[in-house]
């Protein structure tokens, strides 16, 4: 685990809400919400976070994510975003291979791989998404998919820069479906990717780097998973855009 008494919490809104919605969104969690160990990833759709960046500026424990960038860092990429871009709106952390990408856009993890070097050198922080599909999972190949698509990703990772990784398994069967993954289930995959990590960078340099669970988290749930040893925080998608839901999510982090 990165910090034993440290857990993120990640709101990824996806393409939701207008941007009057956004505002109040962000509002009442900024109203009621003081955190003490938890930080607060908020990754709205990419025309807010001008304004998401100067209320939380000054909002202690709260951090700034897109949903995505560009492994360029300019040219003609019509409709696309380069991390320099990001970073210097205020942009802290960047969501990369998320399976919403992955499946509907058709990224490799090739493709992610040099999308991951290029927000590392623009000098964001990564949220690096991987997750295996249903029919992985049924075929028991699940830790399979995993391997290949961390070993892929970071194939070439600098290992100076592990501070500027955070890894969220999401498998792609528990996000939006209100399936979610026994803490068991996720717990034993965040020991596998440890285990990726370590092989790779040594063992203590993989305690550092923190795992989210990602896919159908809701207060209900989160106080069970963020209690996992090897949980240490979660990327939250549809509970992330109810004010109260993600409220009680964070305050089960700091709880903890
Ligand atoms: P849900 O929480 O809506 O299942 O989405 C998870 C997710 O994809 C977060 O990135």
């Amino acid at each position: 685990m990165f910090e034993s008494a440290e857990k993120i919490i990640a709101g990824n809104w996806k393409m939701n809400l207008l941007p009057g919605e956004g505002l109040l969104l962000v509002n009442e969690l900024v109203n009621n919400l003081e955190v003490q160990k938890t930080k607060v990833i908020l990754a709205p759709p990419f025309p807010y976070l001008s304004e998401l960046s100067k209320k939380l500026k000054s909002k202690p424990g709260f951090y700034l994510a897109a949903q995505n960038c560009h492994h360029k860092s300019s040219g003609a990429f019509t409709g696309e975003v380069a991390p320099q871009m990001l970073k210097a709106m205020g942009v802290e952390y960047v969501i990369l291979g998320h399976s919403e990408q992955r499946s509907l856009f058709g990224e490799s993890d090739e493709w992610i791989a040099k999308k991951i070097q290029n927000a590392l050198i623009a000098g964001l922080n990564v949220i690096y998404c991987c997750g295996e599909t249903l029919d992985d999972r049924d075929a028991g190949k699940q830790f399979d998919r995993v391997r290949s698509q961390v070993q892929t990703a970071f194939n070439k990772f600098p290992s100076d820069r592990l501070d500027q990784v955070v890894i969220a398994y999401e498998p792609v069967w528990a996000i939006g479906t209100g399936k979610t993954a026994s803490p068991e289930q996720a717990n034993e995959m965040h020991a596998h990717i440890r285990d990726l990590l370590a092989a790779q960078f040594g063992k203590n340099a993989a305690q550092t780097v923190p795992i989210l669970y990602g896919g159908s988290v809701k207060s209900g749930n989160a106080p069970d998973l963020l209690s996992c040893p090897d949980i240490d925080g979660a990327l939250v998608g549809g509970a992330s855009l109810v004010a109260d839901e993600f409220i009680e999510i964070v305050r089960s982090a700091e709880k903890l």
